[in-house]
């Protein structure tokens, strides 16, 4: 009887954490040339989630691509992350999907194609779950598997929800558990003793649909999402963006609790350790926030969920419409202060 392939042995680093680390890409794009289209609304020089071009008054493109080896070692469940992982990128900007590319690289001499075939698969479904179809896609020979989507969404032009208008007073809603990038390093090393991938994978598949969608409706100043460069890595972007500082709480951030037991226990993926070294420069612990808790907020997540900034009379509203559409764990975990731009404060524990 042969064993089922675990696709995580085939990568050599998993999922978002395969990621270039943030400061590497940041320094290269400065060098290339400014865009000048005016139709550009959103382009790459505030590290958002997706570009956004402007086609008429009523109507702009979301553009997003993202793809990575596996992280999982079901293909069906590869392909059903990864899938959710790129739609999330066009819910991070307020956008609806609208069709998707799939890209692909594929040891066609080492696996099966069937095993391919399930990466499809699970993208497919994962497609339809958003309400479109996967219409084409280009696939080459690689040593690794390498799987992803290019997504097109559509929005409104003026209800862009960029990630630089972050406001002083709001507060930060986030819809999804931290530590999957630490549960996923755990399974991948065979040191996932309580099980928890099961979840994770629960986790990571999950559409940020429901919670873009309300987000959306309601309205925010800033929304992105949480993926390879974890909470503050993120939440970085925001507050240099918005030219404005952040002040987050430990005790209110919710993390699966098996990523707690594993990071004590020295497990944690090389690309949370790199955005933790990056993330010096901006963030300040509490003495009382232990390296085990820094590097769960640093945690590479792949397919993480919605961060937004909320006007803080609104957050009750916005709350309560999250929790009613299903999406439990959405929590208020920061607020936004305007006395140190740039700057992200960890403090334990704190009133909103
Ligand atoms: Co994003
Ligand atoms: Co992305």
């Amino acid at each position: 009887m042969t064993q089922p392939v675990r696709l995580t042995q085939l990568a050599k680093r998993a999922g978002c954490a395969a990621k270039q680390p943030p400061g590497y890409l940041f320094a290269l794009l400065g060098s290339l040339p400014l865009i000048t289209d005016p139709n550009v609304l959103v382009g790459s020089s505030t590290a958002d989630d997706a570009a956004v071009y402007k086609l008429s008054d009523e109507l702009a493109l979301v553009l997003t691509t993202d793809f990575f080896t596996p992280i999982v070692d079901g293909p069906y469940d590869f392909g059903a992350v990864a899938a959710a992982n790129a739609l999330s990128d066009v819910y991070a900007m307020g956008g609806k999907p609208l069709t998707a590319l799939s890209i692909v690289g594929f040891p066609d001499a080492a696996l099966p194609p069937e095993v391919l075939g399930e990466i499809l698969r699970g993208a497919a479904d994962k497609a339809a779950e958003a309400g479109i179809a996967i219409v084409g896609g280009h696939t080459i020979k690689s040593e690794e598997p390498i799987f992803g989507l290019a997504v097109v969404g559509t929005i409104h032009p003026d209800r862009v929800l960029s990630n630089d208008h972050a406001q002083p007073g709001d507060v930060l809603i986030l819809t999804k558990p931290l530590g999957l990038g630490i549960i996923t390093t755990a399974a991948k090393n065979g040191e996932d003793k309580l099980g928890a991938i099961t979840e994770a994978i629960r986790v990571m598949s999950t559409l940020n649909r429901a919670a873009g969608e309300v987000i959306a409706s309601h309205g925010a100043h800033a929304l992105t999402d949480v993926t390879g460069f974890g909470l503050l890595g993120h939440l970085r972007n925001v507050v240099t963006a918005s030219k404005v500082n952040a002040r987050i709480f430990l005790d209110r951030v919710p993390v699966l609790p098996a990523a707690w037991e594993y990071v004590r226990a020295g497990v944690s993926p090389g690309g949370t350790h790199a955005n933790h070294r990056f993330l010096a420069d901006w963030v300040t612990y509490a003495p009382d926030v232990s390296k085990e808790e820094q590097l769960i907020l640093c945690d590479a997540q792949t397919s993480g969920g919605l961060l937004a900034s909320v006007a803080a009379d609104q957050a009750e509203t916005v709350l309560s419409a999250l929790h009613a559409a299903g999406v439990s764990v959405a929590t208020i975990v920061g607020t936004i202060e305007s006395t140190s731009p740039g700057r992200i404060f960890v403090d334990r524990s704190g009133a909103l």
